[in-house]
């Protein structure tokens, strides 16, 4: 597969409906939280159907104070309450009972509601704990095309804030959904059979409810889907000023990003004011539906008080009961806009994991289990980068195992991108890179990068001390052989005169060293790894005669008996390799020794001469 094939099924254009979206995330995440899931669901049921025994006792106390009709149970209860405590008898001991009972039966519902609460947003947090670290994952396995495509701060916020999605669906989405819909057929089979008019207002108030939800489902979830590119963006640009600060401020350009900071964080804000109104509207006309359904029920109950059909607590019993009901449609409601608005993150999170990891392993790719002999061969390899014009053109090169190959060129010429095929960070468009005679394709990823080390052009450290920053390429070395690496590539002295020597914590991206001193920790990394195969991009850049030669000095150790492809732009640097390839424009224009080359009238001939006769840009080519 080449870089160019990397897919996604996660198509920006074609949006799926936020219930499929979210029901696809909900399923991928579910797995191994079921049982708690149950628990804490089954708790919140018991705890809402306690909440509906309070609508009686109210319904005991207005009959109680309007006619002095009281039930015999009630007068029960009150006359053993007033045994116990004599100041109240009467009336007012029902009163009491009643009250007492209301109060109880909220403690209860309270109780219930706290324990279950919590182990569904534990179960919620825990799922967003799991699929942030797949997400991570799975962006780790994408190719650099993909990266080169992305800016990390998308990225990082599909890392970090996409995967709340998964929160809202299951505590905003799911539960009060599904206890919404059981209380609601509860409420519904217990009552309704009895009061025709709830079941019917009831039913009313759901079609038209319905019907506005899927009225506003479409730009509810196309509004949330730009918030959160928006809010995206923000992030990368932050992340873009501030990790370029010093290049800000060397060029005075404080002002000009502080502008489009502000213009990116405007456009943010437009786009979530108009998600806030559009939701607070649906609120407003959700409630709107509500009353008027309160109103009919009042209404209707209220005509057959005064027939002498029902009794005056029997109005408030039916307004009780109204609310109940529409309690659980109001929770359907406020879930159908949580869905709405997280099918966004949902969304998002997809993008990322719908893509193939690229390049991934072949259904019969062979795991390289003893160390490779190093031959490589490019057999008429082309490339073009996904987004750009062809790079690489019909590239023939043999590296026999033990041997140096260096790569020389004008800079653009394709240098970097060539040895980038190796360890297949991109695979070619056309032709093969052979590793000891088997296409690099049929081999097992992990294990063939196992067998290079690499120097890269931009060296790359991160935010630990060095030792652990040369260990990154062998975490089971041991501090001698830490130290044999650093001091190999010529970085022991200067780590030594450092206070915390090997322990100095070196900062984000390696900031507290100079250029230099980066470049041979990159160096002692690829001594450590002692791997087969070596590339080094511009190992000597940055470094002062001296340094340069005692590296040099030390790379011949290293390379003795290895593969090595070698790229530099200092032509001495390179004189004693095997062979030296002149890439020009992508195609390889020379191949030879030194000496050969030097005598052809060829680049190579011309780039040796603007050195050697001391051109200002010799050593620059
Ligand atoms: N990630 C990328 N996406 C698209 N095009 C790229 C990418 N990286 C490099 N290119 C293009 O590919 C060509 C070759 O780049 P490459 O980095 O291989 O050159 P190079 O010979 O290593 O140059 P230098 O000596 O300056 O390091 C250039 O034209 C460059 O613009
Ligand atoms: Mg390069």
């Amino acid at each position: 597969m080449t870089a160019a094939e990397e897919t996604s099924n996660g198509n920006k254009k074609a949006r799926p409906r936020a219930l499929v979206v979210t029901g696809r995330l909900l399923g991928a995440c579910m797995q191994g939280h079921w049982g708690t899931a149950a628990l804490g669901a089954g708790l919140m049921l018991l705890g809402t159907g306690m909440s509906l025994l309070q609508p009686w006792p109210m319904k005991y106390i207005v009959n109680i104070v309007s006619t002095g009709h009281v039930p015999s149970f009630v007068h029960a209860a009150a006359r053993e309450v007033g045994i116990i405590i004599p100041a109240v008898h009467g009336p007012l001991g029902e009163i009491t009972v009643l009250c007492a009972a209301l109060l109880l039966i909220s403690l209860i519902a309270a109780g219930i509601t706290v324990l279950s609460t919590w182990l569904l947003i534990a179960v919620g947090l825990r799922m967003v704990f799991r699929l942030r670290c797949r997400v991570f994952e799975h962006l780790q396995s994408l190719s650099p095309a993909f990266h080169d495509s992305t800016t990390v701060g998308d990225s990082l916020y599909r890392v970090t804030w996409d995967t709340y999605a998964i929160q809202a669906i299951f505590n905003e989405g799911l539960i009060p959904g599904l206890t919404a819909m059981v209380t609601l057929a509860g409420i519904a089979a217990v009552m309704i059979g009895q009061q025709w008019m709830l079941g019917a207002v009831t039913f009313a108030v759901g079609v038209l409810l319905v019907l506005f939800l899927r009225r506003i489902e479409k730009p509810t979830t196309e509004l949330s889907l730009r918030v959160h590119e928006n809010e995206s963006s923000v992030s990368t640009r932050a992340e873009q000023t501030l990790g370029g600060i010093r290049t800000v401020q060397a060029f005075g350009r404080e002002k000009h990003e502080a502008d489009r900071f502000a213009r990116q964080a405007a456009e943010s804000l437009k786009f979530n004011l108009r998600l806030t109104l559009l939701q607070t509207a649906g609120q407003s006309v959700v409630g709107v539906l509500f009353a008027l359904g309160t109103v009919a029920v009042i209404w209707l109950t209220a005509r057959q008080v005064i027939s002498g059909r029902l009794s005056p607590g029997d109005v408030v019993l039916m307004v009780g009961y109204i609310a109940l009901l529409f309690k659980p449609l109001e929770s359907l409601a406020q879930t159908a806009s949580s869905l709405q608005g997280a099918a966004a993150g949902a969304q998002r999170v997809f993008e990322i994991l719908d893509r193939r990891p690229n390049p991934g392993d072949g259904p019969n790719a062979r795991q390289l289990t003893a160390p490779a002999v190093g031959d490589i061969e490019f057999r008429q390899v082309d490339f073009s980068y996904p987004t750009g014009r062809p790079v690489l053109h019909d590239i023939n090169l043999k590296i026999p195992t033990g041997t140096s190959l260096a790569l020389v060129g004008p800079s653009g010429a394709g240098k970097t991108t060539l040895v980038g095929l190796l360890p297949r960070f991109y695979d070619p468009t056309a032709g093969q890179v052979l590793l000891d005679g088997a296409d690099i394709r049929s081999l097992k990823l992990e294990s063939l990068r196992r067998q290079i080390a690499i120097v890269p052009q931009d060296p790359v450290l991160f935010d630990v001390t060095i030792g652990e920053n040369i260990a990154y390429s062998n975490p089971h070395a041991d501090m001698d052989e830490i130290r044999a690496a650093a001091k190999a590539a010529g970085a022991l002295d200067f780590i030594e005169r450092l206070p915390r020597g090997m322990d100095t914590s070196i900062g984000e991206r390696g900031v507290m060293l100079s250029g230099g001193q980066r470049q041979r920790l990159s160096l002692a990394r690829a001594f450590l790894k002692d791997a087969q195969i070596i590339i080094l991009d511009e190992p000597t850049t940055g470094l002062d005669a001296q340094t340069e030669a005692d590296l040099l000095a030390a790379l011949r150790r290293l390379m003795f008996g290895r593969t090595t492809i070698i790229i530099s732009h200092q032509l001495h640097t390179v004189e004693f390799v095997d062979c030296i390839a002149v890439l020009d424009q992508g195609r390889i224009v020379e191949c030879g020794r030194h000496e050969e080359l030097v005598e052809s009238h060829g680049l190579y001939q011309k780039l040796h001469r603007l050195r050697t006769q001391g051109h200002p840009f010799s050593g620059a080519v």
